[in-house]
């Protein structure tokens, strides 16, 4: 009788890491910052931009080295989709959250955008579509990719840990897509839902770390887009924020204060590129997929940020008189 050889214990098969990348959208961010840094990425390949105008889409991939044909621009998304691990997406939010159930549906998996949809709906199908598939997701939030913020946060999480838990915070994000030479002036979904959903992502991004999640919204209106947002938060904590896409001339920018026990504490500004950013975001996505592991920025995470979006416009959608309390006239002089 032979000895049966020694079996080696049976190891689950590391999965390899999505190595070709799709852009999806053929904007100025698509470009110049997915495109451009998944091109610069040493372990990936950008195999080709999708648009819904095949034109641009080449236009595109032309302008990150595709015209000998290394990238390609094409309006066949399924045909894309077929040719990569991964994709990246550069939409406005309502056709991302379309666009990211048929990349999932197809296995693909997702670096997405912010806001990852315009309602909780069409939010909670990326959801339930990049689950069913199993693909990995991580929401590409420009200011957690950058080590000044995350170092920044960490030392507030110790401190939190320490003193006690952070108890208010005043954000503002303000852009100026009026002033001329401002490459969004013409995105009509930002011109539609202004401030609160394109700028409110990147608050609550550096808010919730801290604060944690956002139970109930208040607010009001300000000139043009302009609102503010009261969030009580479920940890009893309260913050507000101040957002706008249209800021004057000389008065845009974003500044972040938290406090409690710890102290008083202002977010300091990052010095790296969005395209160094979107490169440790694609890092995060390759080891989210090859460990199997869900990324704390996934597709849930982004969901959550577009319902505490949602309510806040529920709530201002409100007439004055039920969102507002009048303050009493002056008695005048
Ligand atoms: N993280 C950040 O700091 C940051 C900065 C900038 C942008 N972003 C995000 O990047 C995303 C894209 O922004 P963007 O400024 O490029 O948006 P955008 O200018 O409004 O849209 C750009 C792209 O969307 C395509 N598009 C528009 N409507 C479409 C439709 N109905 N079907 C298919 N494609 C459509 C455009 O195609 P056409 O050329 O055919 O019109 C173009 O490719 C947004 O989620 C935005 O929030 C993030």
């Amino acid at each position: 009788m032979t000895a049966a050889p020694d079996v080696p214990a049976a190891r689950p098969a590391p999965r390899t890491p999505p190595r070709r990348f799709a852009v999806l959208g053929t904007g100025h961010w698509a470009r110049t910052c997915h495109g451009a840094a998944l091109a610069a990425h040493p372990d990936v390949e950008l195999v080709g931009f999708w648009g819904r105008d095949a034109g641009r889409a080449r236009e595109a991939a032309a302008s990150l080295g595709g015209a000998g044909g290394a990238v390609r621009g094409t309006d066949d998304l399924d045909a894309l989709l077929a040719d990569v691990d991964a994709v990246t997406l550069a939409l406005p939010p309502h056709v991302q959250a379309a666009v990211a159930v048929r990349a999932a549906r197809a296995g693909r998996h997702l670096l997405l955008d912010k806001p990852l949809a315009l309602d909780v709906a069409a939010a909670d199908e990326v959801v339930a579509a990049a689950r069913a598939a199993g693909v990995a997701s991580v929401s590409y939030m420009t200011y957690l990719f950058q080590p000044e913020v995350t170092d920044w946060l960490a030392r507030l999480a110790a401190l939190a840990a320490e003193h006690g838990p952070w108890e208010g915070a005043l954000a503002r994000w303000a852009g100026t897509i009026d002033v001329p030479g401002n490459p969004y002036a013409a995105s009509a979904w930002r011109r539609e839902r202004g401030g609160l959903w394109d700028t409110g992502p990147h608050a609550l991004s550096v808010l919730l770390p801290l604060l944690g999640p956002v139970a109930r919204v208040g607010g009001g209106r300000g000139v043009r887009d302009a609102v503010v947002v009261a969030c009580e938060h479920a940890s009893g904590a309260a913050s507000a924020l101040s957002l706008t896409l249209t800021a004057p001339a000389g008065a845009g920018g974003s500044s972040a204060t938290v406090w409690g026990p710890g102290g008083r504490h202002d977010l300091p500004r990052f010095t790296g590129t969005p395209q160094e950013g979107f490169a440790r975001a694609v890092d995060a996505l390759r080891a989210s997929a090859a460990e199997e592991r869900a990324h704390p920025l996934d597709v849930t995470w982004a969901r959550d940020v577009v319902a505490v979006l949602a309510a806040a416009e529920e709530h201002l959608a409100r007439p004055a008189a039920g969102r507002t309390t009048a303050v009493a006239g002056s008695a005048g002089r």
